[in-house]
């Protein structure tokens, strides 16, 4: 048996999108073109942007938009329970980080913590919409209102996710979400920038080709970090198919749910009332003193029985060996969370054999210990 806890699907894709792929190559104009316009567009349709800018990746927008947010060298509150590069991105800016923990039921950043941690000296909010799961939006908006703080989401997860009917982006100071081949809308690489605010938008396409205008007048020290047009075209294709997608992800997700919600010591990410999740991960948390294993000792027996799965996110980023000034701050709903959460197969195709298969072996390790 060989279950891998993520399959892109691209291969879905791939009679519908080579002859584009090949008028592109043709075209020898490979960047800098009509699909990656063409993508914004269709994007910003879709989900009522304002406005919309195609990366290279998600890092490279959180890199670039927090540089144009002007927060180089600035103190940003963030989780520690996320994925590196929310924090790396800071740390490229050279920011002063303050990790605060996360809500235990959402797995998403705690706006009690944030308010605990302001100072004069900070000035931005990072939150992760953890799995798709959105933040206490709301919440962080007042908090970074009341405190003239700029507001960032990582959205990484959340393409396609609704906070309270909306789908999400716009409403921080901006929005990035991966395109990366672990996630449900994959361009290979490739990351979306979102805001409201024109004139950052218009920085951020300066920014992604180097900050360089036509002229080559350069305007600020950008990167290239520029979508490609394959890139875009195969994220044409596959976004056309993104409320199926997301669909499918829900039901696995339901059909874990039944599955497993019996069973005393396993717990699960509950998501924010009136949100929906696009489940980019489906994780569940493991109660060892009352199943009397821990979260290693089922990834173990799984992958015994050809069955991956992640520790989605061990370590938290406080403990990372890169970040050894944050070692020894305290966030006790993180530390656990990442000591015993598991994430399991999900995919953007729904084989019910698989999700079955999956909750089939949890239990009969269950039932063996
Ligand atoms: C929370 C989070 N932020 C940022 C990223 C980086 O995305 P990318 O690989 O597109 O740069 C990821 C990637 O998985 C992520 O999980």
């Amino acid at each position: 048996m060989n279950i891998p806890i993520i399959k892109p699907n691209i291969d879905r894709y791939v009679d519908s999108v080579k002859g584009e792929l090949v008028r592109i190559l043709k075209s020898n104009m490979v960047t800098n073109g009509e699909k990656v316009k063409a993508l914004e567009s269709e994007i910003c349709k879709k989900f009522n942007f304002a406005n919309t800018v195609a990366l290279s990746s998600c890092t490279s927008g959180l890199i670039l938009g927090m540089k144009e947010l002007e927060l180089n060298s600035k103190e940003i509150i963030l989780p520690s329970f996320t994925f590196c590069a929310t924090a790396h991105a800071a740390s490229w800016n050279n920011c002063k980080l303050k990790f605060v923990d996360i809500e235990e039921d959402t797995l998403t950043i705690d706006p009690e913590k944030v308010k605990e941690a302001i100072t004069k000296e900070t000035k931005a909010i990072i939150g992760v919409h953890m799995y798709g799961n959105p933040c206490n939006i709301k919440e962080l908006v007042k908090i970074a209102n009341d405190n003239n703080l700029k507001l960032i989401f990582d959205a990484a997860h959340a393409f396609g996710s609704k906070y309270e009917g909306k789908y999400i982006g716009g409403f921080g100071d901006f929005e990035v979400f991966s395109c990366s081949p672990t996630k449900l809308f994959c361009t290979i690489e490739g990351g979306i920038f979102t805001t409201n605010n024109i004139e950052l938008s218009n920085k951020m396409k300066t920014s992604r080709n180097y900050g360089s205008p036509p002229d080559y007048n350069c305007e600020t020290i950008g990167l290239n970090a520029r979508m490609t047009e394959i890139n875009a075209a195969i994220g044409l294709e596959i976004f056309k198919d993104l409320d199926r997608i997301i669909e499918n992800r829900n039901q696995q997700a339901k059909l874990y749910f039944k599955e497993l919600k019996g069973i005393d010591g396993i717990k699960f990410q509950k998501i924010r009332e009136n949100c929906s999740s696009t489940y980019k991960d489906f994780s569940i948390f493991i109660e060892e003193d009352i199943l009397g294993f821990n979260r290693n000792s089922l990834a173990s027996y799984l992958q015994k029985k050809g069955i991956s799965t992640k520790y989605y996110f061990y370590p938290p980023i406080h403990k990372m060996q890169v970040y050894k000034d944050h070692n020894n701050i305290k966030l006790p709903i993180t530390e656990t969370m990442s000591k015993n959460v598991l994430s399991l197969p999900i995919y953007n195709e729904f084989d019910e054999n698989v999700t079955m298969t999956v909750c089939e072996e949890i239990k009969k390790h269950i039932n063996e210990s």
